[in-house]
């Protein structure tokens, strides 16, 4: 493996990991989030959808597999899910993860929280949320993807950082990108829960993986402009123990991050 260590000359508190291609990525940041929960019982693990993390997820199975890594007594939190959705919807988030991970491991289905997307008092439903994860302390670790804006779960660019787990309306711009996965447009949920800005920064530690050209603007403009609502990763920047794992076209615009 060919992998640089970017650190930027006084934020001392964010790592960039670049890695050759999407397979060296995964690898590594499952060497990181595997290794880190290898270090606690009980370990509270945040997780995200979407293709980012797929890869990641196949090499947390393989760490299992291998007898490195036990899930029996992890708990897990997701960070979103449409609503209204069912969880036998193919396109819903407790689909996405039993098939990428949860399906593949010894975790105590007990143990996995997804935001409720069936929930009749949604307001409700995400003060719980938010409620079980504070008083757990935060997660251990959250593991992020980026969107090609900036967003982080659902905490699109907007005028101000939400704090806590909240309910958000889709634009049409996302539900159109997001038809794509859907047979119409019409069958995109119109909103969705996701964990707030607050209960992404209250992890202990945060694992965020990205690849591809179409992330570069957006992994520059998080690590290396203004701190902003209108770039909800930048507050990243923040965060005391962030780890960005990203390939070589994600990485491309960086300039202040060097290898030193
Ligand atoms: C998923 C999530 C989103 C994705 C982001 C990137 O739970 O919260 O913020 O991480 O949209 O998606 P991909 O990885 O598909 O490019």
């Amino acid at each position: 493996m060919n992998i640089k260590l970017l650190t930027h000359p006084t934020m001392k508190n964010v790592r960039v990991f670049v890695c050759e291609n999407y397979d060296e990525l995964s690898e590594k940041a499952a060497a990181i989030v595997g290794g880190a929960m290898q270090q606690k019982d009980g370990f509270i693990l945040g997780l995200a959808t979407g293709s980012s993390p797929v890869g990641l997820y196949q090499g947390l199975i393989k760490q299992y597999e291998e007898g490195v890594l036990d899930f029996s007594k992890v708990k897990s939190y997701n960070l979103d899910e449409y609503y209204p959705i069912a969880p036998e919807n193919d396109q819903s988030y407790v689909y996405f993860m039993n098939k990428n991970l949860f399906d593949h491991v010894n975790i105590d289905k007990a143990n996995v929280h997804l935001p409720d997307g069936n929930a009749a008092d949604v307001e409700k439903a995400c003060s719980d949320y938010e409620k079980e994860i504070s008083d757990l302390g935060g997660v251990d670790l959250q593991v992020l993807g980026i969107g090609s804006n900036g967003h982080i779960g659902f905490n699109e660019p907007c005028d101000e950082f939400v704090g806590p787990t909240h309910v958000v309306t889709l634009t049409e711009n996302t539900i159109k990108d997001n038809s794509r996965f859907f047979a119409s447009a019409d069958l995109v949920p119109r909103k969705a829960v996701s964990m707030g800005i607050g209960t992404i920064m209250n992890a202990k530690q945060i694992v965020l993986v990205a690849n591809g050209k179409n992330k570069a603007d957006a992994i520059k403009a998080a690590l290396e402009g203004p701190v902003v609502p209108g770039v909800p990763a930048s507050v990243l920047q923040f965060h005391k123990n962030v780890t960005f794992v990203l390939d070589k076209d994600a990485a491309s615009k960086l300039e202040i991050f060097k290898e030193n």
